[in-house]
């Protein structure tokens, strides 16, 4: 045997090593959670995010979670109890999952292959013209739902999805939210991005059709959802069949809501500020009405702080949502903030002994009708947060998305505490909701539940967000507003050196039986 070779065979020899090591197989197993230890995640992630990514990549399917007629997302989908098999699904959407759907593509058109193994686990090549595909004709589909109803100014209710051209469900006719094309606004902004800078000339195309409705969004905004005195409405009344310009058109705020909330909503509100031509005076009041929502407070609980927060609504992670959008943790002290949130998020689930964490979410579902039983909005830490009434009888994977943005190894080591319970992994990846008291769980797939944690995985889209505002010359003011904004109300952080909480109780056993198609 020549000299030379005797490397490569020792390579060889210690490669087979790490693969027994470290199982990353091709076709990982449903039921993949519980073959993992929490040991073995935190020292290399890596083969169970393999695993993770190729099993919530099976929710993206035609007539499950999105329609290949138009492209367009689907909310969800019930599954049936015992086989876990697709029965009924939403046949409607919303734009809050229109832009996890956008920032999934996004990653895999700028060539990530992590991304790729969720959207074409047995050909990753493929991904990006699947991507491609499905991002034009989702573009056409906005675009005739925008020359249908030209009322809404190419904003997106909530809507039906189920025929190729897409209308707003019946409780959204004439009706359209902020918060959820907050969310779809940037999401589409880094995804240009990623078409502008590509070599493909067919991708740069694409963005300068993209950035035309961006375009067009830009000279609506202020009319279709500004009210005035630095005030946005949280939902807009409209006449959806006239344009915006009719004389006959009348946009008004619905009831007395004000959307002025300082997390996943400021997504909508930057979009006015760096793009509804408003007067600087107007844009100063925008900060001024949201201001007195900012603030700080102190986690304590056992040994554990006081530790400094932002304060929560409910503290649920979804709050947290924005993160995965703008570059916010480019500004020091809101880094460490939303790392201290992660601290308290972890820890307080371990001092209260509960297997997972909280958060905005579908209950279980009801074992005789089959669906949700009702939506717990209330779920997160009241200690720190404005609403004290909460229900804290139910977790959720999505739980740990903001926790896996920064440590994606002890985030998933919490998700992996919640997939480990009975009928928590599905033929589509991770279940909704679980009880934490092992009688009941949800027999449920949504985009929020399982894809914001997919897009954590991926790092949010932050970074492709930031070249394109630098090159719209507006990063320089998103910094300065956001440092000035919190450092005139978090003066001195407590308790930056507390590690993250590790799960250590699990969901108890008390006799569900795992799906029989995930076992
Ligand atoms: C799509 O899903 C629904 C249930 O959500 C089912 O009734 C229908 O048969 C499915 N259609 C196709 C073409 O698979
Ligand atoms: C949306 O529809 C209006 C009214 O027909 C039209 O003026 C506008 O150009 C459309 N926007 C886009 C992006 O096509
Ligand atoms: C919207 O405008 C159309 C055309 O003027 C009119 O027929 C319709 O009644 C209006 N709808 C509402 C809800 O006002
Ligand atoms: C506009 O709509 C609001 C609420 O629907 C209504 O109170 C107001 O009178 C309308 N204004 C005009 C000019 O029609
Ligand atoms: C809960 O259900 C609603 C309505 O079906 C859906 O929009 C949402 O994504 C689901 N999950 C979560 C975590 O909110
Ligand atoms: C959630 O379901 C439980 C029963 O499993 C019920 O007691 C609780 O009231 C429900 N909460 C909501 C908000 O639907
Ligand atoms: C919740 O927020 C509202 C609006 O800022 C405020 O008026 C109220 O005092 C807050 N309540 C608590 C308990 O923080």
């Amino acid at each position: 045997m020549p000299f030379t070779q005797v490397p490569s065979l020792l390579a060889a020899t210690l490669l087979f090593i790490a693969v027994l090591a470290h199982p990353e197989p091709q076709h990982p197993k449903c039921r993949f959670s519980p073959l993992y230890t929490q040991s073995s995640i935190l020292k290399n992630p890596d083969p169970f995010i393999s695993s993770f990514l190729y099993w919530e990549g099976k929710f993206h399917a035609n007539n499950i979670s999105y329609n290949t007629l138009n492209g367009m997302t689907y909310d969800g989908t019930l599954i049936d109890p015992t086989t876990g098999i697709a029965t009924i699904k939403h046949p409607f959407s919303a734009a809050s999952k229109e832009s996890l759907q956008i920032m999934l593509y996004t990653h895999v058109l700028a060539g990530s292959s992590d991304a790729a193994r969720f959207l074409s686990p047995h050909d990753e090549k493929k991904a990006p013209e699947v991507a491609f595909n499905i991002v034009s004709l989702k573009l056409e589909t906005y675009l005739g739902f925008n020359e249908t109803f030209p009322g809404f100014g190419g904003f997106i209710p909530w809507f039906l999805a189920d025929e190729k051209e897409i209308q707003p469900t019946a409780d959204w006719v004439n009706r359209v939210p902020a918060l959820d094309n907050g969310e779809l606004l940037w999401a589409v902004y880094g995804l240009v991005h990623v078409l502008e800078t590509s070599h493909d000339q067919r991708y740069r195309a694409l963005a300068k059709n993209w950035q035309n409705w961006l375009d067009y969004t830009k000279s609506t905004v202020g009319k279709v959802f500004y009210n005035g005195g630095g005030r946005v409405c949280a939902v807009t009344t409209l006449n959806q069949s006239l344009h915006v310009n009719s004389p006959h058109q009348n946009y008004s705020c619905e009831g007395s809501g004000v959307l002025n909330d300082p997390y996943e909503g400021e997504l909508f509100t930057w979009w006015l500020y760096f793009f509804g031509g408003l007067s600087r005076r107007e844009k100063n009041l925008l900060w001024e009405v949201k201001r007195p929502q900012l603030v700080s407070v102190e986690y304590s609980m056992g040994d554990i702080g006081p530790i400094t927060v932002q304060k929560g609504f409910w503290f649920s992670s979804h709050e947290q949502w924005k993160i995965l959008e703008m570059p916010y943790t480019d500004v020091d002290l809101v880094k460490r903030l939303f790392y201290n949130a992660e601290r308290v998020r972890t820890c307080n689930s371990v001092v209260t002994k509960v297997p997972g964490l909280y958060a905005s979410v579908n209950n279980s579902t009801d074992p005789t009708t089959g669906d949700v039983i009702g939506y717990i909005s209330a779920a997160g830490i009241p200690s720190i947060s404005n609403q004290t009434k909460q229900e804290l009888d139910v977790v959720t994977p999505y739980g740990v998305f903001p926790t896996v943005y920064f440590d994606k190894a002890v985030g998933l080591a919490w998700w992996k505490d919640m997939a480990d319970g009975k009928k928590m992994q599905n033929p589509y990846g991770s279940s909704e909701s679980a009880r934490i008291d092992g009688t009941a769980t949800s027999s449920f797939v949504s985009w929020d539940s399982k894809i914001t944690t997919v897009i954590a995985v991926l790092g949010g889209v932050g970074n492709f967000v930031r070249e394109k505002m630098k090159q719209d010359g507006i990063y320089k003011e998103f910094i300065s507003v956001t440092r000035r904004e919190h450092e005139a109300v978090f003066k001195n952080l407590k308790e930056e050196k507390v590690k993250l909480c590790l799960p250590n109780t699990k969901i108890p056993d008390r006799g569900l039986e795992d799906y029989t198609s995930c076992n």
